[in-house]
């Protein structure tokens, strides 16, 4: 089977295409390093052909609202018109559990524009919508910094590991349309402002952490339940923090 990954060459497209490899599936991975741009449409019609899956897994290079903005949503309408076109059965989409609950978010508007085009585009699909990633906690971190201190939303996540997702993303990549939402997590419900409390010491940042409800995650407040699944069965992964940070980083 012929399986594209829009973004292959990421945190999640790189550890999904070695798992699909692994399974013996013909798998190639797209980006604008190989020459495939979701955004300007360059080399979609070829990576295409012959497709019977495609996975994206592309992130927009600017958070920024209207760049992202446009990213998803000009990727996504150029994506699918070139799988219609080449008769792809099933696509796959990464998006973030609680995307519906975070529309005060400009990130997360694109992320809701992103699902709206793949449900009613007319091929069949699978939107995973996953938690946190552990490799995204820097970034949380960062986007709270004020002098020494690091102002958080005490609000619960349920964060889950990159190689979680990863194995989740291609289960589901290799199996056959749900046509719906599918969330995935990790095995432990914590406050942010906890967890990244937990990172930080256990980077040796010195930086402190001060619980703030109305600190905003990426321009959106938070409500205790915004960041964690809606769904009764989250599929988990098995990785929490400690395990998480104990593996080697390796370079992607
Ligand atoms: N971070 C989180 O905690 C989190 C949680 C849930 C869901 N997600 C979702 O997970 C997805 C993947 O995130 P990630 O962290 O794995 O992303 P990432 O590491 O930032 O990788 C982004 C990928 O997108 C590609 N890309 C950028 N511009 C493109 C374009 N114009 N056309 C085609 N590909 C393009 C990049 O290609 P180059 O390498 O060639 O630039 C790269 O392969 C995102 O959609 C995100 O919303 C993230």
């Amino acid at each position: 089977m012929k399986i594209v990954v829009i973004g292959g060459s990421g945190l999640i497209g790189s550890k999904t295409v070695a798992r699909l490899r692994a399974r013996g599936h013909d798998v190639l991975s797209a980006s604008p390093a190989s020459g495939v741009d979701t955004l300007t449409g360059e080399g979609l019609d070829e990576a295409l052909a012959g497709a019977q899956v495609v996975l994206d897994v592309a992130n927009s290079p600017s958070f920024e609202d209207k760049a992202v903005m446009d990213f998803f949503r000009t990727s996504g309408q150029n994506l699918l018109a070139a799988e219609a076109k080449a008769g792809v059965k099933h696509h796959l989409a990464l998006s973030v559990v609680g995307t519906d609950r975070l529309t005060e978010s400009g990130y997360f508007r694109a992320k809701i524009v992103q699902e709206t085009l793949i449900r009613e585009s007319k091929i069949p699909y699978t939107l995973v919508r996953s938690t946190q990633f552990f490799e995204f906690l820097g970034s949380i971190a960062q986007s709270g910094v004020n002098g020494d201190k690091v102002h958080l939303s005490p609000a619960f996540v349920q964060p889950i590991a990159s190689d979680d997702v990863a194995d989740a993303v291609a289960d589901y990549t290799a199996s056959t349309p749900q046509n719906a939402i599918v969330e995935i997590a990790g095995p432990e419900r914590v406050r942010l402002s906890d967890l990244v409390q937990r990172f930080l010491k256990a980077s040796n940042d010195p930086r402190t952490v001060v619980p703030d409800a109305h600190a905003r995650y990426f321009g959106a407040e938070l409500k205790d339940d915004t960041l964690v699944p809606g769904s009764p069965n989250p599929r988990l992964g098995a990785l929490g923090f400690e395990a998480w940070f104990a593996l080697p980083k390796t370079p992607r």
